[in-house]
This record gives structure tokens, C-alpha cells and sequence, in this order.
């Protein structure tokens, strides 16, 4: 079976746009594919971060990702510091990767932006870590959000840079993308973010998400109800094609343009929806959360399965660039 690898960086609260842009994504491909999914502590350390709470949001983010169906049974789910191969790949990756490639990353100017006072060298180095993490598993496939496609690009350049420079040893790994790779904030404009103030969280309460949905920007064309609206223009109509069913998007898609309904309508149909497939998922972590060893248990199992093959490739990697000193 071919190999898909992924991460989340356990960074605060999961967004929807996580789930339908990733996570939901990454519970499909575990019936085809030999599935490695890792909760990236070392990448959410590159900004600032509450120290004492990144126990609970490791935690946390691993129990969303069981209770999503991300099981043991049906793939791995480690830490990324539980694996140290990751981070000791990409120090061999750094010396063939060009800094001109690093410095052009779009992730990587927002974030210097967004953290003028801390632009450090882990910020930089971010999608070498990230190519170690996908290429130690040689994964073939990586299923990512839309603001992940260039960081997998870079991985396959560094693949091909380190081929070219030590023989043929890791695949050149493609983008998979979900049905609803890009969601934007509530703010209607930029990219739901955990930091942008504009995310609905995956644990939120009915009656908060139904808050931020009913303030959240619609389509700029409808100022009245009597106008005609632009559903291709609409963050709610996105949102709708990721939580409706066909017939209902259809329907959406329908009274939006030709004024059928108000956008409170159509936000109410969005929320009902969304509600009914968030619902179990809540249910479930507050299950998970009254059992917490089950879930150390799940990331314990997830890091042994997953050291003894990125053991395996760190040795043939070591043979190969000559540091494998076979008198230790
Ligand atoms: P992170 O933690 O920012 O996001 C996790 C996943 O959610 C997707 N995503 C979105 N999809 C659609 N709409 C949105 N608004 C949205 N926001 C986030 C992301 O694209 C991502 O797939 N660098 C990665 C973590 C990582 C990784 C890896 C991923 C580290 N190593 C190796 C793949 C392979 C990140 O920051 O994800």
C-alpha cells in the first residue's frame, strides 16, 4: 500500500477549516492507503507559545484526531518529538537545501510579519522539518489544506536534491487535496486561522457556532434580501459545499441567486448541518477525556510503530551521506 503522511501543529483550538480541509480528509484515505499521522510539537514551537499548556494541547489535539476516527486500528497517530529521526533528517536536509528557496516560502514572510519581534531560524526553517517529517516514512502522499501545497513542493525538491547528491533514496512526495481545501475566516477574507480571530472551533457549542455563523460576512453583491447573490463569492456557500448534501447545495445555490431566501436562512440550514456532524465528534472527546490513558496509550503505540521504520531510513541515510561509523 502506498504511504500518506500528514501533521497538525497542536497550536490552540482545531478549526473547522482543519476538519474539512484535513482531518476528514485523512479518515477517507485510511481505507486505501498505509496512513502516518503526527501532531508537529517541534513546528509549533517556532512562534511564541504557553510552555506549560503544550502538554494539554498535544493532548488534546490527538484526542480530536481519535475521536474523528483516526484510530490505531485504521492508522498511526505519534508526536513529532516522540520520533528525534525527524528533527536529526532535517539537519541533513538543511545542508542541501538552498536558504533562497526557504526565504521565498509565503508561510514563512506572513509569519515574519505576523512575529516581527521573534523571526528566528526554526521560522525559516519550517518546511525543511516538515520535509523531514513527510520523507523519514518516504510517504508518497501528503494530504494537506490549499496553504500547504508549497511546503510539499519544497519536500519534493528536497527529495530531488538529495537523490541528485547521494543516490536515489526518497519518493518525490504529491499533494492530496480534500474537497474543501481552502476555508476562510468568518471575517469572509482570510484563511480561517487559529490566528486570525475568524475560526469556528471544532468543540464549540451550538449556540457559539450559531453566533459566529449569523455574524459571519456573506457574499459583498447581497446588501438588501431582494438582490441576487453570488454563491461562488460566498464563505457560507464554501462552507455549504463542505456540510450540505448534494441536494441541499443545490438548493442553497438556487434561492441565493435568485433571492429566494435571506442569507439568515441560508445560514440556518448551514449551521443545522453543521451542527449534526460536529455533534458526535464533541461527544466523543468527552468521552476520550474522562479515559486519558487511552489516548497516551494511542500516541505511546503511534511512536514505537513509527520509530522502527524512521530508525531503518535514518541508517540507510547515514550510510549514504558517510557518517555511519561501522566501529560504534
Ligand atoms: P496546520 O496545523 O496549520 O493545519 C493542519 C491542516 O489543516 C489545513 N488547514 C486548512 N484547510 C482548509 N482551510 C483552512 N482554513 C485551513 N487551515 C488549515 C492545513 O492545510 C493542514 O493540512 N505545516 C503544517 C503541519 C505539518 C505537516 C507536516 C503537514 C508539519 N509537518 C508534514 C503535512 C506534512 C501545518 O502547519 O498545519
Amino acid at each position: 500500500m502506498d504511504r500518506i503522511f500528514s501533521g497538525i501543529q497542536p497550536s490552540g483550538e482545531i478549526h473547522i477549516g482543519n476538519y474539512v480541509g484535513a482531518i476528514r480528509n485523512w479518515v477517507q484515505l485510511t481505507n486505501r492507503y498505509d496512513c502516518i499521522y503526527c501532531v508537529v510539537d517541534y513546528h509549533a514551537i517556532t512562534i511564541e507559545y504557553d510552555v506549560e499548556m503544550m502538554q494539554r494541547r498535544i493532548l488534546d489535539t490527538a484526542t480530536i484526531l481519535a475521536a474523528c476516527g483516526l484510530t490505531p486500528d485504521k492508522c498511526m497517530v505519534f508526536v513529532q518529538s516522540h520520533v528525534p529521526e525527524h528533527t536529526e533528517l532535517a539537519w541533513i536536509f538543511n545542508c542541501v537545501t538552498p536558504i533562497g528557496e526557504l526565504e521565498r516560502m509565503t508561510q514563512f514572510k506572513e509569519k515574519s510579519k505576523q512575529h516581527r519581534q521573534n523571526i528566528n531560524m526554526g521560522l525559516l526553517d519550517y518546511p525543511v522539518l516538515q520535509a523531514a517529517d513527510i520523507l523519514i516514512y518516504k510517504a508518497g502522499y501528503v494530504p494537506v489544506g490549499e496553504d500547504q501545497t508549497q511546503h510539499v513542493e519544497l519536500s519534493r525538491e528536497v527529495a530531488r536534491k538529495f537523490n541528485a547528491r547521494y543516490g536515489e533514496t526518497f519518493p518525490e512526495p504529491q499533494v492530496l487535496l480534500s474537497t474543501a481545501p481552502r476555508i476562510a475566516g468568518t471575517d469572509g477574507n482570510a484563511k480561517m486561522s487559529k490566528s486570525m480571530n475568524n475560526a469556528i472551533g471544532l468543540l464549540e457549542p451550538p449556540e457559539v457556532i450559531w453566533e459566529k455563523l449569523r455574524t459571519a460576512a456573506t457574499c459583498e453583491h447581497r446588501q438588501r434580501r431582494s438582490d441576487p447573490g453570488h454563491p461562488e463569492h460566498c464563505n457560507i456557500f464554501t462552507m455549504h459545499t463542505a456540510f450540505s448534501k448534494p441536494d441541499q447545495i443545490a438548493f442553497v445555490d438556487h434561492n441565493c441567486r435568485t433571492a429566494g431566501f435571506g442569507c439568515i436562512e441560508c445560514k440556518e440550514i448551514l449551521h443545522k448541518n453543521m451542527v449534526e456532524e460536529l455533534s458526535p465528534i464533541q461527544a466523543r472527546v468527552r468521552e476520550m477525556n474522562k479515559k486519558p490513558e487511552y489516548i497516551i496509550d494511542v500516541l505511546k503505540s503511534g511512536a514505537s510503530r513509527c520509530k522502527a521504520i524512521a530508525e531503518k531510513v535514518m541508517d540507510e541515510v547515514r550510510t549514504k551521506i558517510g557518517i555511519k561509523s561501522e566501529w560504534l
